[in-house]
């Protein structure tokens, strides 16, 4: 197609008011509505009582009920004592374990917010919600490039061994936000063995998309935590999950895995800041997936892998038409990491926002929205219905053109 197409075509879009939406991995309504026995799960006073036998409408169960506790050890390949059990989000954990590092100090060290200058290591692309926690506290982010395997490892020993100022790293180790990369036994391994300089070094280990393959091969993912035990760095990690994309984003339930040390500790300032979480979620949430689980993860693999072979469709063309242009196909999870030639991405984002598709900004991947090459952008398909996302990708390849 030539430009005076390509730009007639734009224009009709623009002209059309059309409000199309890419920009964040929700899951789609019809999603929701397959998981609408949760609603009922619970209905009569009788029926409120864990295995255990606390009413869970009352206090108390610090760290959640045995049976969610036991799912989510069952989806992080741990131990049921290692987990605790919290809200609808697992962002808000993280955000906790940055915030009790900042200000009350980890493994008997100085509170970060003490200690001058504090650097974080951020594999990029990554997930921005991550790295804005961590600038939020006024922490240096140090870019560390995902390979094919997991983050460049080298480059993270370097950091991590050698320089008392870097405190942790963030990593998705299963269909990363964005790139889809899980990382490799070897990888999984080398974070088991790293020697940190800072006794008050953590990994912010958030297995988000643990479960949600969607085809015959998924990728397989080590328990970090079986590793670390073997080798007794145990206490480096923080594991992260909730069924945000398992069962409803806004009302399911979370948790955090630790080694027993951690989870005392952690326990400790969790106990001053709450009595405890919603156990009614927990109980719904443990009653229908202690059954269902792959089940539910089949028919929302089934759902999203039509969304990605859609997308598919249009980014291989588009491969084939122009150098520098790249996208990932994952097994799983929630995006597709889309490459675009040097300098673009923004030009991209803003042309397609101009004519009524928004698109995650360009940059988000990257700590402080910079990414130096101005190349990345993260596609969001799970939201938009198969007919807007067709729309939505046609316009996206306009744009792409265009740029
Ligand atoms: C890697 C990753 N972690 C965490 C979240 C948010 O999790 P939650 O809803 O449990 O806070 C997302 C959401 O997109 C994500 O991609």
């Amino acid at each position: 197609m030539n430009k005076c197409d390509l730009e007639k075509q734009y224009n009709a879009y623009k002209a059309s008011g059309t409000i199309l939406d890419m920009s964040r991995g929700k899951p789609a309504t019809e999603q929701l509505d397959n998981l609408s026995p949760l609603l009922t799960e619970i209905k009569r006073n009788s029926e409120c009582y864990s295995e255990n036998g606390m009413d869970c409408r009352n206090y108390g169960g610090l760290d959640g009920i045995p049976e969610a506790k036991s799912i989510f050890a069952n989806i992080l390949g741990v131990s049921s004592e290692n987990v605790v059990v919290c809200g609808n989000s697992s962002l808000n954990i993280m955000y906790d374990t940055i915030s009790n590092g900042y200000a009350f100090g980890l493994n008997g060290c100085e509170p970060w917010s003490r200690q001058g200058m504090v650097k974080f290591l951020c594999p990029v692309p990554g997930y921005d919600r991550h790295f804005a926690i961590t600038s939020l506290f006024g922490f240096e982010s140090v870019n560390i490039p995902v390979l094919k395997d997991g983050p460049d490892m080298e480059l993270v020993r370097k950091y991590a061994e050698n320089d008392p100022s870097v405190k942790g790293i963030w990593c998705v180790p299963k269909y990363s936000n964005p790139t889809g990369v899980t990382f490799s036994d070897k990888v999984v391994k080398e974070f088991a063995a790293l020697k940190p300089a800072a006794k008050d070094f953590i990994v912010m280990w958030d297995n988000a998309y643990a479960v949600h393959d969607f085809n015959d091969t998924p990728d397989k993912l080590l328990s970090v935590l079986k590793e670390a035990q073997e080798r007794g760095t145990q206490d480096l990690f923080y594991i992260y999950t909730s069924t945000s994309k398992i069962t409803w984003s806004g009302a399911g339930i979370s948790c955090v895995a630790m080694s027993l040390a951690n989870k005392e500790r952690y326990l400790k300032i969790m106990g001053i800041k709450t009595i405890g979480y919603d156990k009614l979620a927990m109980l719904r949430h443990a009653r229908m997936l202690n059954e269902h689980l792959p089940e539910i993860m089949r028919g929302h693999g089934d759902i999203i892998r039509a969304k990605f072979e859609l997308c598919y469709k249009y980014f291989a063309k588009l491969e084939r038409e122009i150098e520098g242009f790249d996208f990932s196909r994952p097994n799983g999870g929630y995006f597709i990491n889309v490459n675009v030639p040097a300098g673009k991405a923004k030009r991209v984002v803003s042309l397609a926002a101009q004519a009524g598709l928004k698109i995650t900004p360009a940059g988000a991947t990257f700590p402080d929205g910079i990414d130096p090459e101005d190349r990345n952008i993260r596609i969001a398909p799970t939201y938009p219905s198969l007919r807007e996302l067709e729309d939505a990708l046609r316009l996206f390849s306009i744009c792409v053109l265009l740029a």
